[in-house]
Order: structure tokens, then sequence, then C-alpha cells
């Protein structure tokens, strides 16, 4: 029999993360099993135990969970640490050890796509999870790494610990839209575009660089209206499937100690959500 594995949130419905790693499994010829658990708040530690007690050879970890769930592991990694919070679970003879491969799968995406990030101004729209994760890992690499949020005591706490490695300021999203010809790299960490609210956009892009580029984290849709309006104005687009595709093969490799395919995922979760 194969392993298996899975991931947990709530809401969990519309996660990719079984397609992908099924296909994976699927490239490998292994009979491996990947399946999503919706897990209300109240549940997590029932979950988790239920996890380890039944042999999970690991698991991903979704929102609301990232956080609360890192007490309730046997061990924390120093990425996880630093990020504070968690993705993955790697379950080895009973013991459950976390760790994160949001901010590393992000970088890995940068480099596929080419996007020059050493000792470049980065402006980060949001201060949730993901703006924590990939602005705390492009600090290591970057030159400034500024935060622009619509609650801006969360952005300053955000910069605050940004700037224990790189420079950092926080905006609102209006003064960032004002200064936005200074950044070479513009990430749309916030859910503002999202499926179903597809014509709404986090801030005004009228003062763009032509030579910036604007990753959106969001992939639903396939291109937002923020991606939209910079690709007008000149500027290079990314959407939210590499992120989501070298995160996945992170926690892939830290299970099964092999790197699956990521170039050929992105045309295959393309197609899926093209299709939707
Ligand atoms: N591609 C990937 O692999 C990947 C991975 C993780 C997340 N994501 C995407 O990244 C986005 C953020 O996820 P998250 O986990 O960081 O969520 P989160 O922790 O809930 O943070 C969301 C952030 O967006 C801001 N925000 C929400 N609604 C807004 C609005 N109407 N106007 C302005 N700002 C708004 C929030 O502002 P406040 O600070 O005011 O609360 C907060 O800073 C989502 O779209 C998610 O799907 C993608």
């Amino acid at each position: 029999m194969g392993e298996w594995l899975g991931v947990i949130g709530d809401p969990i419905e519309h996660s990719l993360s079984p397609i992908m790693h099924q296909k994976w499994f699927a490239d490998f010829g292994w009979s491996h099993h990947y399946q999503a658990f919706r897990v209300k708040r109240d549940d997590l530690k029932q979950a988790v135990d239920g996890l380890r007690a039944l042999g999970a050879k690991g698991f991903n970890v979704t929102i609301p969970h990232k956080v609360a769930i890192m007490p309730l592991l046997d061990e924390i990694d120093d990425e996880a640490r630093a990020l504070g919070a968690v993705n993955t679970v790697i379950h080895t003879d009973g013991r459950l050890l976390g760790t994160n491969t949001d901010g590393l799968g992000f970088i890995e995406s940068l480099k596929e796509k080419n996007v020059p990030y050493a000792g470049a101004d980065v402006l980060i729209l949001g201060a949730g999870g993901a703006a924590r994760a990939v602005g705390l890992s492009l600090a290591r690499h970057a030159g400034r790494v500024d935060v622009a949020g619509r609650t801006l005591e969360k952005a300053e706490a955000l910069a605050h610990d940004i700037a224990k490695t790189t420079a950092s300021a926080a905006y609102t999203l209006e003064r960032a839209a004002a200064r936005l010809d200074g950044y070479r790299l513009i990430i749309n960490a916030t859910p503002v575009g999202m499926t179903p609210n597809i014509d709404a956009a986090p801030l005004s892009l009228e003062r763009i660089s032509d030579q910036a580029t604007c990753i959106d984290l969001i992939y639903r849709p396939l291109e937002t209206r923020f991606m939209k309006e910079a690709r007008q104005k000149g500027a290079r687009v990314v959407n939210g499937l590499p992120m989501l595709i070298h995160q996945g093969a992170l926690a892939f490799e830290r299970w099964f100690g092999r790197r699956p395919d990521t170039a050929g995922m992105e045309t295959y979760l393309s197609q899926i959500l093209a299709a939707d």
C-alpha cells in the first residue's frame, strides 16, 4: 500500500494541492494518496492527533491553522520559527516536525520566472500570513522591502519585523500608490481581485514604472485586474501559481526526497483553472 498525506484547512474545497500532489505521484508511478480535509478551528488538536495516530506521512496546513498548529507539534524548524507559521508537517515514527515552504517557494518561483529580486526595492500589498512569508524571505535578498496595507498598524508591525533584516517602511495603500514608481517589484498579498470580485484592485497603478514586475499571489482568476492594468502599463506580470507550485514542490521534496516537475505543473493547473 502507498503512503497517504493531506492538507487541513477551512475552507478547503477549492484547494489545488490534492490535484497537484496526485499528478506528481502519477508522474513518479507511485500509488500514494493526498486528500483535502476540512478541519474546523476547534477540532484542530483532534485532527492533528488523528493524522499522527493513523500514520499520515505528512500534511500541509492552510488557513486558519498555520499559527495555531505550532504548539501541537513535537518540533518546529528554524524556517517555520522565523516566519511564525507552519505550512508543512513531516511525520517520522510518531513525531511531527513543522516547517514552512511558503517563503522559500516564493523565492524559487522568482528564480524560475527570472524575476530580478536581489537588491531590488520591493513593495508588498497586505500584511497577513502570505505577506509575512514573502516579506521576511525577500528581506534576506532584496534592497528595501516596504509594506502597504489597509490597516496601517498591521503594515507597521510587519515592516518592523522586516527591518530587523533590511530597510522597511509602512504606508497606507494611497500613499504607496503615490510613490509607486520607486519600486521594481510589487506584490499583491491581499485577496483583493480574487474570484468572484474580479473588478477590484488593491491600489491605483497610475504611477507604476514600466521596469517593474508585478506579482499577484492570487491565481483565481489567472489574470487579476491588478495584473491586467500593470501589463497595460508595460510592467511584467506573474500570477500566484508559481508560488503555489514551488511551496508544494518543496513540501514534496521534504516528504519523499525527490524533486517533482514544477514547469509542467504550471501548464497543467492553468488548463484546469481556465476550464473552471
Ligand atoms: N499563491 C500562493 O501560493 C498563495 C499562498 C498564500 C496566500 N495566497 C493568497 O494571498 C492572499 C492573502 O492570503 P493570506 O493568507 O495572507 O490572508 P490573510 O492572512 O487573511 O491576510 C490578508 C491581507 O489582505 C488584506 N486585505 C483583505 N481584504 C482587503 C481589502 N478589501 N482591501 C485591502 N486589503 C485587504 C488584509 O488587511 P488587514 O491587514 O487590514 O486585515 C491582510 O493584510 C490571498 O489571496 C491568498 O489566496 C496565495
